[in-house]
């Protein structure tokens, strides 16, 4: 018999939740996170590693410094990887389905133009998982509606679709993505802070899991492990016009535009009037930002190539920049048009990535019905 655990509104869990973006909270996942980033260094194969993006835009070089080649790092490492299209994610604060097939479908190009090599990292879609997401039942049971409504993500989420109703998919969907993260059980999560809410509440329910249905009370052999994120540090790298990269305000360089496309982008880039070029974030975000996004694709030191600049004035600057992004870009753009010339093969690889996945959701599954004794053959 399992212990009954009524389910309060345990109030230590609900403030870890709402305290997950607090300072010491996020200290502590900083801290966890170094750990982790220094383990990874001597002992790769300890880790399973899960994360994944909403298929709502085409990939830009915000999400590629920001996480995508870390995930490719992670890759060669030997980390074992999972990369997750989170297609039923899209419909949490829209209405519309429209170009869902091309989206995801660019999103897998993207990341195996980047080099996700999909024998080693398995990509694949929330909707062909019918057991990740049969998950979601038993965790709903778990969790409270007052410690749903708390989640800051989820409420700033809703705030930004200007006033649309709160769907019941909106105000659960960080336990959808416990079960993203729990159907594979991986104990290590790169995302960014924003993503710590989801990511608390998922060990809140990989915990309850074990304390209410649990492996009768075996304390040495949880279903779940509690997983971690992984916080790594990235260049803060803004849109051409020097504000947040976001394809909704029309300064993003996306992965797939063509090297006349990029050179339009930076040539329109804002900048100002010191002729004099100098690497200084906090007071010349623009021209920074420039510099830096040369530094990046080119591997070199931001201040260094300010100084080779000097005098040359924005022009020069957006030279270089045009011809180290185009340069960077050029083997991935071209593996991308190799692959978007092939939809044949990329349907293989998402059928493939998603068959692992199924095979590793069902074993999962068939687990938990065991633990919740529910099974009847
Ligand atoms: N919510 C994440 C985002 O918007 C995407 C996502 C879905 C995810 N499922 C996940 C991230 C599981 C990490 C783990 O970026």
């Amino acid at each position: 018999m399992t212990t009954e655990t009524p389910l309060t509104d345990d109030p230590g869990a609900g403030n870890a939740l709402a305290d997950s973006t607090s300072d010491a909270s996020l200290a502590r996942s900083m801290a966890r996170s170094a750990e982790i980033e220094r383990q990874l260094e001597t002992d790769p194969g300890q880790f399973r590693m899960l994360t994944g993006d909403r298929p709502t835009g085409h990939l830009h070089l915000g999400h590629y410094f920001g996480s995508l080649r870390n995930r490719v790092a992670l890759q060669e490492k030997g980390v074992d990887t999972y990369v997750l299209i989170a297609d039923y994610q899209v419909i949490t604060d829209r209405d519309s389905v429209d170009s869902i097939q091309e989206r995801v479908f660019s999103l897998l190009t993207d990341y195996l133009a980047i080099g996700l090599d999909p024998h080693r990292t398995t990509i694949f879609t929330h909707s062909q998982i019918p057991a990740l997401n049969q998950l979601m039942l038993p965790f709903l049971s778990l969790v409270t509606d007052s410690e749903l409504r708390r989640n800051p993500t989820v409420k700033a989420e809703q705030d930004a679709t200007g006033g649309r109703p709160m769907s019941g998919l909106m105000l659960t969907y960080p336990v959808h993505q416990a079960a993203d993260i729990l159907f594979c059980k991986a104990n290590v999560v790169p995302v960014g802070k924003d993503q710590l809410p989801h990511l608390e509440q998922t060990r809140v329910i990989a915990r309850r899991f074990d304390e209410r249905y649990g492996r009768a009370g075996d304390k040495s052999a949880p279903v779940f492990p509690a997983p971690d994120a992984l916080l790594s540090e990235v260049p803060n790298l803004l849109g051409t016009d020097g504000t947040k990269m976001s394809k909704s305000r029309g300064n993003v360089i996306e992965l797939r535009m063509s090297a006349d496309e990029t050179a339009k982008a930076i040539k329109k880039a804002v900048t100002d009037a010191d002729r004099h070029i100098t690497y200084d974030p906090a007071t010349r975000p623009e021209v920074s930002n420039l510099v830096l996004l040369a530094a990046l694709t080119s591997g070199r030191d931001p201040q260094a190539i300010a100084e080779e600049i000097g005098d040359g004035g924005s022009g020069t600057l957006k030279k270089l920049v045009t011809e180290a992004v185009n340069e960077h870009l050029a083997p991935i753009r071209a593996r991308r048009a190799e692959l978007a010339a092939d939809p044949a093969e990329l349907r293989r690889i998402l059928a493939e990535g998603n068959a692992r996945a199924n095979a590793v959701a069902e074993a999962t599954l068939a687990e938990v019905r065991e633990a919740m004794q529910m099974v009847y053959a």
